[in-house]
C-alpha cells in the first residue's frame, strides 16, 4: 500500500499538479512569518518538497535549503523549476550551483546519508507523511529527531481522523441546499465505498486508520489520525508541541477546541528534544 502511494506521487499527471501549486497555506504562513526574524540563521530540510510549492517561499529567506522527495519525477521537476542560475552564483563554483545539492532524491525512511544534528528546520508540508503506514511514521518521527538540532524544530501536517469521521456519517451530509447534499452523498457513497472494510463504529474507536480519500480519485491510501493521539506519539521526541488550523492559520490552545476540530488536516510544530544519554 505504501509502494502503491508512491507510484501515484510518480504519476505524470500528478508530479505536474504538484509543480504548479504556488500558495503556501494559512499554517505555513503563520509559521513562516513566526521565524521572520530567524530564517537567515536556518539550514531548512524540505522532506517530500513534491513539485517545490514550498522552495520558493522558503529558500530564499534560510542560509542553506534542501529538498527530498522519494519520487524521482518530482525531484526532475524541481530542479526544472529551479534551475541552476536560481540557485548559484555566477560562475557556478559555489557548493548550491549544483542542483543535486539542493534537491536529491531520498526516502524519509531512509536518511542514513544526513549526520546527526544537520539541521535547524525540518518542514513535511501538506500531509505528505501520511502515504505511510503508522510504523513508517514513527521511523520518520525518529530519523527527524536524529537529523535535527536539538532545540530545532520539525514542522509537519497530518489528516485528522475526526475529520473524515464527520464525512464519513451520512447524517452531516444533508445541507439546506438540495444540490450541495445531491453532491455530498455522491462523495459519502464513493468514500463509503472504498473504504467498505471499515465501519463508521470502528472508526470511532480507532485512534488512527489508513483511509482511501478522495485526494487523487481515490487513489491514494493516507493515514488519519486523532490529533491527540499525534500528540502522544510525538511526546518522545519532540516538546514544546503546538498545532495550528491548516484554513486559518491559528494555533489551537485548548484541549476542547482540539477534541472538537473536524479540519480534514491540521498542522505540527515540534521542538526536537536533546537527546537521551
Ligand atoms: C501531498 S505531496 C506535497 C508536495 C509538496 N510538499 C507541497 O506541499 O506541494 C507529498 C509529497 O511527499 C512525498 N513523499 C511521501 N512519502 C515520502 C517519503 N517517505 N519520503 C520522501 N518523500 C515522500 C511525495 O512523493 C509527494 O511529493
Amino acid at each position: 500500500m505504501v509502494e502503491q502511494n508512491r507510484q501515484v506521487y510518480q504519476a505524470r499527471s500528478i508530479v505536474q499538479h504538484y509543480s504548479q501549486l504556488r500558495q503556501l497555506q494559512p499554517a505555513e504562513q503563520t509559521i513562516l512569518d513566526l521565524f521572520r526574524s530567524e530564517w537567515s540563521k536556518i539550514t531548512l530540510l524540505d522532506i517530500g518538497v513534491g513539485g517545490g510549492r514550498t522552495t520558493q517561499h522558503f529558500s530564499g529567506l534560510v542560509q542553506a535549503y534542501m529538498g527530498i522527495d522519494y519520487a524521482p519525477e518530482m525531484i526532475a521537476a524541481c530542479q526544472e523549476r529551479f534551475p541552476l542560475a536560481d540557485s548559484s552564483d555566477s560562475s557556478g563554483s559555489s557548493g548550491s550551483s549544483n542542483p543535486s545539492k539542493v534537491f536529491q532524491v531520498m526516502d524519509a525512511r531512509q536518511m542514513q546519508q544526513f549526520p546527526d544534528h544537520a539541521f535547524d528546520f525540518i518542514l513535511f508540508s501538506f500531509n505528505g507523511i501520511d502515504a505511510l503506514c503508522h510504523g513508517d511514521r514513527q521511523q520518520v518521527f525518529q530519523e527527524v529527531s536524529r537529523i535535527g538540532k536539538p532545540g530545532g524544530y520539525f514542522f509537519f501536517s497530518s489528516h485528522n481522523l475526526q475529520g473524515i469521521e464527520r464525512e464519513l456519517n451520512w447524517k452531516n451530509q444533508v445541507s439546506l441546499n438540495p444540490l450541495k447534499t445531491y453532491v455530498n452523498l455522491i462523495m459519502f457513497g464513493l468514500l463509503r465505498f472504498f473504504n467498505r472494510s471499515i465501519s463508521l463504529k470502528q472508526l470511532q474507536q480507532a485512534d488512527h486508520e489508513m483511509i482511501q480519500d478522495e485526494s487523487h480519485n481515490f487513489r491514494l491510501k493516507q493515514y488519519y489520525v486523532r490529533p491527540q493521539e499525534q500528540l502522544t506519539q510525538l511526546q518522545t521526541a519532540f516538546n514544546a508541541i503546538k498545532i495550528y488550523s491548516w484554513k486559518s492559520g491559528l494555533e489551537i490552545t485548548t484541549p476542547d477546541e482540539l477534541s472538537a476540530n473536524t479540519e480534514m488536516w491540521l498542522y505540527y510544530l515540534c521542538q526536537i528534544k536533546e537527546p537521551e544519554l
